[in-house]
């Protein structure tokens, strides 16, 4: 008899804090919903530029195309690596390689979320930003540390008219614009290179990360500790920032609000957006990245002056938010930025056809 009471007052106890602990998830979901989006689990459509089969097929194919660089030594996929999830891991760009691309890459996974593209936002979509690639003009990507891209337009069409006759002499292409663009006189024109891969790019997306799955309703998904660095994230400002679909990717920002975080991560040479609108308000401002698979993205800034995920929430603490969090923290949010990966895009290696001998 005694014993059944203790239990059942311990079980009624257990029930109150159960009930205690719902009611906080629940109110963390509700916070969290009120910020972020899960990705969706489909390509989502592009205005203008709807997707056939034959054009994502033909978006895929150019996109680990090196025929389409002046020199044939370089394809979308040698930067935006999609076995490291669309980034170079540092190899060729940013950071002390900063003589391929001045900045560090930005992933095309979920770029097709992004308001804007580029860490200065110079490009609107995916479909411009093929066109205005580093394909389109290997040079002008080695200016773009410390201002616009200098393109000089005869220059930018004569590389263009190259990859143009490059593409022309293998005659899979030829067909396979006219299938992918039907009823076009002339379909195989760099306009269309930029709808194809951009397509294609439209189809990279991660759904089904923890966090998702967890903002969707499913409680186990997110350990006690993940939940408490969403709290953290959300707590000490980063999410006013760091939000959306995309975790980031909607807004820019200055890179030190409250601190300049050293030349080491902002180098003075590099003004960021005011390159593109000559604005004095625009200096040192960049595009708020995606946090989406972040963990998988290393090495953070447009400077990629870090590798470490931990000093880089460090570091966005002090100059974003002007508070030095405690390693604890600092940890606690990094447990829950890893549950921003998701299913990654598994990608067959497409064949790429042979020239006309
Ligand atoms: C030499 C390496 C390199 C190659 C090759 C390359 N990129 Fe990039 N890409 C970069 C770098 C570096 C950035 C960031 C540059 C910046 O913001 O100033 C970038 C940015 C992007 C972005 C913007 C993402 C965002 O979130 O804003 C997209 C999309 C993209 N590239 C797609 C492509 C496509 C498609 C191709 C092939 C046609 C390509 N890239 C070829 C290095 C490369
Ligand atoms: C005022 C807006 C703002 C706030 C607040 C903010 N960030 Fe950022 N965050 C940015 C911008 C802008 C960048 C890009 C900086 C750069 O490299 O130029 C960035 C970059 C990052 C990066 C590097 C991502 C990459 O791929 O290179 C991480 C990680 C990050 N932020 C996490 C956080 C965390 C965690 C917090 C809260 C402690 C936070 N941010 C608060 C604007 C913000």
């Amino acid at each position: 008899m005694r014993h059944s009471l203790v239990a059942s007052v311990f079980a009624l106890l257990s029930l109150g804090a159960g009930a205690g602990a719902a009611h906080a998830e629940d109110a963390l979901r509700d916070r969290a919903k009120g910020l972020f989006e899960p990705i969706p689990q489909s390509a989502p459509a592009l205005p203008g530029n709807p997707a056939t089969p034959e054009k994502v097929a033909l978006g895929k194919m150019l996109y680990f195309e090196p025929r389409l660089s002046d020199r044939r030594d370089m394809a979308c996929a040698t930067c935006h690596n999609l076995s490291m999830s669309g980034v170079d891991g540092g190899l060729l760009s940013g950071g002390h390689n900063a003589q391929l691309a001045g900045r560090e890459v930005l992933t095309v996974l979920n770029a097709v979320f992004n308001k804007s593209q580029y860490w200065d936002g110079r490009t609107a979509d995916l479909q411009d930003q093929v066109v205005n690639s580093v394909m389109a003009n290997p040079k002008a990507v080695l200016k773009t540390r410390g201002g616009p891209m200098a393109i000089n337009p005869a220059e930018l069409a004569a590389t263009k008219q190259r990859e143009i006759e490059q593409l022309k002499t293998i005659p899979y292409y030829v067909e396979a614009f006219k299938k992918a663009f039907p009823g076009e006189a002339d379909p195989l024109v760099y306009d269309n290179i930029g709808r194809a891969i951009a397509v294609f790019e439209a189809t990279l997306i991660t759904p089904d990360s923890p966090f998702d799955r967890w903002l969707t309703g499913d409680d186990a998904a997110l350990d006690s500790t993940q939940k408490a660095g969403l709290a953290l994230f959300i707590d000490k400002g980063c999410a006013g920032c760091h939000n959306g679909v995309n975790v980031g990717g909607a807004s820019y920002a200055k890179f030190g609000v409250v601190a300049n975080p050293g030349p080491e991560h902002l180098p003075p040479e590099d003004a960021g957006r005011y390159a593109v609108t000559r604005n004095k308000a625009d200096r040192y401002v960049f595009k708020v990245p995606s946090l989406r698979n972040v963990e998988m993205t290393a090495p953070y800034f447009h400077t990629g002056s870090t590798f470490d995920l931990k000093k880089a929430v460090a570091v966005m603490a002090e100059a974003q938010l002007g508070q030095k969090l405690s390693d604890d923290e600092a940890t606690t949010i990094v447990a829950f930025l890893k549950t921003l990966t998701g299913k990654q895009p598994e990608i067959v290696l497409p064949v790429l056809p042979p020239r006309d001998n």
